[in-house]
């Protein structure tokens, strides 16, 4: 009786790890990301994220100070997995005369106040009718701005 009372458990729990792992979609590097990101936290945890090479790269290297433990080629394998499958979402373009400031924000990777200011602007103004009405708003990194503008619709 005691024996099916410890069995259930760890039935369970490879049920739910099952479940976690099948959120990591199939590719090389996968096998090494599962064992060696999976120690500490659900391996899952990366299919969040969404970061350039250089930012997983980062990441990387903090998890390997805190304890993660794999050999060079592991750790090129599990970099390479993830700047592949989990890069940085692909932006959709917005219109700039409808969009939120959250929407802004995120499209033209500028901060909340900044996107709040184009929302203002276009309050106060009227609809943007080209890329160059942009550089009127006060407070605003044009030209960072500007290098976005295929993401930008009028
Ligand atoms: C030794 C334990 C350990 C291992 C192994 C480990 N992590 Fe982590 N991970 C952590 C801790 C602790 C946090 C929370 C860190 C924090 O909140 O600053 C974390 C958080 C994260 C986060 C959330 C975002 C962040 O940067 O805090 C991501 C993504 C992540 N880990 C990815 C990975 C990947 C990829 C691997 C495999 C290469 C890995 N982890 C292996 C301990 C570990």
């Amino acid at each position: 009786m005691m024996g099916s009372r410890i069995i259930l458990p760890l039935g369970m729990t490879l049920v739910f790890a099952a479940a976690a792992f099948a959120e990591l979609p199939p590719g090389t590097g996968r096998e090494e990301t599962i064992r060696t990101c999976s120690r500490c936290h659900s391996p899952e945890i990366v299919a969040t994220a969404h970061q350039t090479r250089d930012q997983w790269q980062v990441t990387i290297s903090k998890m390997a100070n805190l304890g993660a433990e794999a050999n060079d080629n592991e750790f090129e394998a599990i970099l390479d997995y993830l700047a592949s499958h989990f890069g940085p979402a692909a932006a959709q373009p917005i219109n700039i005369n409808k969009a939120t400031a959250v929407e802004i924000e995120c499209v033209l990777e500028i901060t909340r106040s900044e996107s709040k200011k184009i929302v203002a602007y276009r309050e106060q103004h009227g609809a943007f009718k080209s890329i160059d009405d942009l550089s009127q708003v006060p407070g605003l990194d044009f030209k960072k701005v500007s290098e976005k503008k295929s993401l930008l619709l009028f």
